[in-house]
């Protein structure tokens, strides 16, 4: 059938940054036709490995050998022109530009547009299984969208080994089947090789021919996927076992809540097009789940009641005052707002991580409300690395020097210290490791136990039945149902969320 050929090899790959040593020796093998997995924990070295792979950052010492023989690439250019492709962990695309100019944007004379890129456009949409209008402004697109953009730029250049750091990490299940379903045709199909990043172990099982798992720079499991599990995998990312998921919560009945303080209402919010009118209350202390699928609305709720909606209709009632639609009114009235697509709103990357803790925080943190005080930024910074298990030598290493992992927990982080009342988190643990999940969502139970509401939407339904008291169910911009998390169950959430009802499944 296809040939199975040996197309890179790493050997004794060595990285440091300055006194920090990123990876340690590490041997690599990628293979045409394969799916080759690569894992580790948040700051592990995996975006550092898929760098060096791609030529943007030189290796310390060690050696690469592609297609048999030794090379030692000074820029990304060089190793596209050899034909390696890399989707990196921070989609780069223009959002100004439209799909195709993004797709050929290395492409020469990319501006002319010409006949011949829209056919060869149609061709990858073809080899992908999924279309895309060429002419849609990429800032326009979801983030799944923009994912499959990323996907075919790196077709567009006609490359051999396609590198994938965390591809599916932001992704709804329904987003993420597209992804595997590229990835199988160009393995199968067209004997490409993919090296694929990613936190998610059934998709690492499910997608993958073979693993390389990294812990603090090496390489300390390497092994063909049909004898590992996820359990043995989880093992060696952590280096310790890790117990299953413990449901944090007790989920709380509706009747135990009742006797929390009320805290937020919404009263008929909506949004035409993007949300039917939803009427709920949240009391001091709970963790409302919202579960739903691609598209269901669950992204759009939060925008609405973070007054990022323009368009949104009905009141958000906060403490029995109604807020003014606006972001600035929401954060000035307690109201936080973590985004699914942290990169576009978030973090200063030049900033240190003390800093960016501290942005909407300053006014605690000032002499009389006007200047900060950098000592007490610092210490705050100090305690959400401990609290967050952030990986970073100290508060004043730069936003940008960090994992992408790490660098989600100071989106959070950034929430902790200011006047926050409602937290509204949209995919909290996207791109944590399975190590730090917990903490996570131990985190969202100690802000309930202090009095704050949250909100958590989730593509993961067992970590909502872990953190939250309620879950509603939202589908094609409805909220279909709602479940105190002590009589629901995944199984049921996932029938709810994908439109099947529980009785017919039951007959
Ligand atoms: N440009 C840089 N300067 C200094 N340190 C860096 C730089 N890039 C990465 N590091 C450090 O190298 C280590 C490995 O980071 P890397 O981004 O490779 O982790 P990762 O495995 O991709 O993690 P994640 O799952 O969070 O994306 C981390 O300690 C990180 O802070
Ligand atoms: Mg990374």
């Amino acid at each position: 059938m296809t040939d199975r050929s040996l197309l890179m090899r790493l050997e004794n790959v060595t990285k440091k940054f300055g006194g920090l040593i990123a990876l340690r020796g590490v041997d690599l093998q990628i293979t045409s036709g394969r799916v080759h997995g690569l894992l580790g924990a948040n700051g592990a070295g995996k975006s550092t490995l898929i760098k060096i792979i791609s030529g943007a950052y030189a290796a310390t010492s060690g050696q690469i050998y592609w297609r048999g023989g030794a090379v030692s690439w000074s820029s990304p250019r060089d190793a596209n022109d050899s034909g390696v492709a890399t989707i990196h962990q921070h989609i780069p695309l223009v959002s100004t530009l439209s799909v195709l100019e993004n797709v050929f944007l290395a492409a020469p004379g990319f501006w002319r547009q010409s006949l011949e890129m829209r056919e060869r456009f149609d061709v990858i949409c073809e080899r992908v299984g999924y279309s895309l209008n060429p002419d849609a402004l990429v800032g326009d697109l979801r983030i799944g969208a923009r994912q499959m953009v990323a996907i075919f730029q790196a077709l567009g250049s006609g490359a051999d080994l396609i590198v994938m750091d965390e591809p599916t990490a932001s992704l709804a299940t329904e987003e993420r089947e597209l992804v595997y379903r590229a990835v199988r045709r160009l393995t199968q199909g067209e004997n490409k090789a993919i090296l694929f990043v990613s936190h998610f172990l059934d998709e690492i099982i499910a997608l993958t021919d073979e693993v390389t798992v990294l812990r603090d720079g090496q390489a300390v499991l390497r092994a063909e996927t049909k004898d590992l599990d996820e359990s043995k995998i989880a093992e060696a990312i952590v280096g310790r076992r890790l117990a299953a998921m413990e449901t944090t919560s007790q989920g709380r009945s509706l009747e135990q809540l009742k006797v929390l303080p009320e805290l937020l209402e919404l009263r008929e919010l909506g949004s035409p097009g993007k949300l039917q009118p939803i009427s709920l209350k949240l009391r001091a202390g709970e963790v409302l789940g919202i579960a739903g699928l691609l598209g269901s609305g669950r992204s759009e709720l939060l925008h609405a009641i973070f007054g990022a909606d323009a368009d949104a209709t009905g009141d958000v009632v906060l403490r029995g005052k109604t807020l003014r639609r606006s972001t600035s009114a929401a954060v000035k009235a307690g109201i936080a707002l973590v985004p699914e697509d942290r990169m576009r709103q978030g973090l200063v990357p030049g900033f240190e991580i003390w800093r960016n803790t501290t942005l909407p925080a300053l006014k605690g943190v000032s002499a009389a409300g006007v200047i900060p005080i950098e000592l007490k930024e610092r210490e705050r910074a100090l305690d959400a690395i401990q609290r967050l298990s952030i990986k970073a030598q100290s508060p004043d290493v730069p936003v940008m020097e960090l994992s992408g992992g790490n660098a989600q927990k100071v989106t959070i982080a950034k929430w902790l210290y200011s006047n926050v009342d409602v937290f509204l988190l949209d995919e909290p643990t996207a791109g944590i490791d399975v190590g730090a999940k917990a903490d996570i969502l131990m985190l969202v139970r100690k802000l309930a136990s202090e009095g704050k509401a949250v909100i958590v939407v989730s593509s993961e339904f067992e970590e909502l039945i872990a953190a939250c008291d309620r879950i509603l169910v939202m589908r094609d911009g409805r909220c279909i149902a709602e479940r105190s998390v002590a009589s629901t169950s995944e199984h049921e959430l996932i029938l709810l969320a994908s439109g099947h009802t529980v009785a017919q499944t039951a007959a």
